[in-house]
């Protein structure tokens, strides 16, 4: 057992650390030590709240920390790198879902029973916005997990006035907080209930009308959305240091949305209300003009000839796990004098960073990894760039077709290159299920195959 005064110390200090955390966490040199101060900030939160005044049944608490950290630790070693938004939306919805839990729990206690006056209507508003944020960041989060996995389809699913019914069901939701709070004893769980199924219904649907393209803006909204439902826990069990954390996620969250809409070119709030008047107003624009392929020795040929070459990775180099064979065949060209140059998405792959993580891993020295505004700049100095992996983060007709799902998203500009090889297995769509008006292009020659594949036989031709 530890005093509250040791409690309080201990807590301040966790939350130095998760401040640092994010700190470091802001740039891929301190990246590791910032996961590190979160780790110590971790333990020294659970530790100091598991030892603190009035805690009891200890041993119940370290077998569940057990069995959950061997969970933990068995899917962390098991997940691939593409498959970590889907892990990281379903790890959300157990925040939402722990913050229902604590709400109907804390309703239930008994010294929230013995409450009166003020103190015990900013309790039950406390618990009604916690299981509220709570519903929706559970329901929400596991429709984005199923997006992600593939299982419930990405176009957007959208209804005539859904907008109206979601600010009715709000309005009703806080009807229902003035019933809960003038409600006597335990009755008023009743209407707790019932706000929890509606707040669920609008976790669903506002996920369910956002399209596939506006995915990493929902992932890092829920993010948000998480921590604010823990804040709200954190009032709810009186817990400083929840509130504290759960502020920091919020809002960490909140400015990595609003920074990744401004990448895509996205209000911020039409997507988070589910996509305000962004449906497409007619047919896709006709793509016109030949496909052509070609072979790992001409692009190999084509390579040894550039003086300027960027290549540009996107999800199918995550699939693939091409950054290795890519970082050898760099040096190869780098040798032979040429200058290369990656291109980053802020959006390629299925995570923020996804491409910076992945390269990084390969041990790709940061100077020559580029944003997507630097290499674009260059683009028509450029010989040849290399497409890894990637479909929607160069589409032109994000820029050139108002009916495109993805219109007025930035992205790279390959086209104005000298020459673009594509590496991909087939003509598929990405994730927006968009056909690539790119791939007809004159300048533009298709390298079908595994990206991991045809970077390892373009290797051996440059041998
Ligand atoms: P995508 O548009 O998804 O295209 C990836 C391409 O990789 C596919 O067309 C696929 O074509 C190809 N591919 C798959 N496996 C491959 C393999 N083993 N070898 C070679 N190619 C392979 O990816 P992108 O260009 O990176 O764009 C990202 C998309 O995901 C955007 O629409 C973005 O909005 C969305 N999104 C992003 C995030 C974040 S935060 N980054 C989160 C969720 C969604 P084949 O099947 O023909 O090979």
């Amino acid at each position: 057992m530890i005093s509250s005064q040791i409690q309080i110390a201990s807590y301040l200090f966790a939350s130095i650390l998760f401040i640092l955390s994010l700190g470091g966490l802001s740039s891929q040199e301190s990246a590791k030590k910032g996961v590190l101060y979160g780790i110590i900030g971790m333990i020294i939160a659970i530790v100091s709240t598991v030892l603190g005044e009035g805690v009891h049944g200890h041993i119940y608490i370290i077998v569940a920390i057990a069995i959950a950290s061997l969970i933990g630790v068995a899917v962390a070693r098991k997940v691939e790198m593409t498959a970590m938004p889907q892990l990281v939306a379903i790890l959300h919805s157990f925040v939402g879902l722990a913050a229902v839990l604590v709400g109907f729990g804390s309703y239930l206690d008994p010294h929230t029973q013995e409450l009166t006056g003020t103190l015990k209507n900013i309790h039950y508003v406390e618990i009604f916005i916690g299981v509220f944020i709570g519903a929706i960041t559970f329901t929400g989060s596991v429709i984005a997990w199923g997006k992600l996995e593939g299982r419930i389809r990405s176009k957007p699913l959208i209804y005539p006035g859904r907008h109206l019914v979601n600010i009715v069901l709000v309005l009703f939701c806080i009807v229902l907080c003035v019933l809960f709070i003038s409600a006597p004893g335990t009755t008023g769980m009743v209407f707790l209930i019932v706000m929890t199924v509606i707040s669920c219904f609008i976790g669903i649907m506002l996920v369910m009308a956002i399209g596939g393209a506006d995915m990493p803006v929902v992932v890092s909204m829920l993010n948000s959305y998480s921590g604010w439902a823990a804040a709200a826990a954190g009032f709810m069990l009186g817990n400083d240091l929840l509130i504290v954390t759960g502020a920091l996620v919020g809002s960490s969250g909140a400015i990595l949305s609003i920074i990744m809409c401004e990448a895509m070119n996205r209000s911020f709030w039409s997507v988070i209300f589910g996509g305000f008047g962004d449906a497409p107003k007619g047919e896709a624009m006709q793509v016109t003009g030949e496909v052509t392929a070609t072979d790992h020795e001409a692009v190999a040929e084509l390579l040894k000839e550039a003086k300027k070459v960027v290549v540009v990775p996107g999800y199918g180099m995550a699939v693939a796990k091409a950054q290795y064979p890519i970082f050898e065949m760099v040096e190869r060209l780098q040798k032979n004098g040429t200058a290369v140059h990656f291109g980053i998405h802020p959006v390629a792959g299925r995570l923020p960073g996804h491409m910076n993580v992945l390269l990084a891993e390969a041990n790709v020295p940061y100077d020559i990894v580029l944003e997507m505004e630097e290499v674009n700049e260059d683009m028509d100095e450029t010989d040849v760039v290399l497409v890894v992996g990637a479909n929607d983060i160069v589409n032109p007709g994000a820029e050139n077709d108002p009916n495109s799902p993805i219109y007025g998203m930035p992205v790279i500009q390959v086209w104005n290159a000298g020459k673009v090889i594509v590496m991909k297995r087939s003509m598929a769509t990405g994730y927006a299920g968009v056909q690539n008006p790119l791939f007809f292009k004159d300048n533009t020659d298709m390298l079908y195959g595994d990206a991991k594949d045809s970077v390892l036989k373009i290797n051996g031709h440059l041998s």
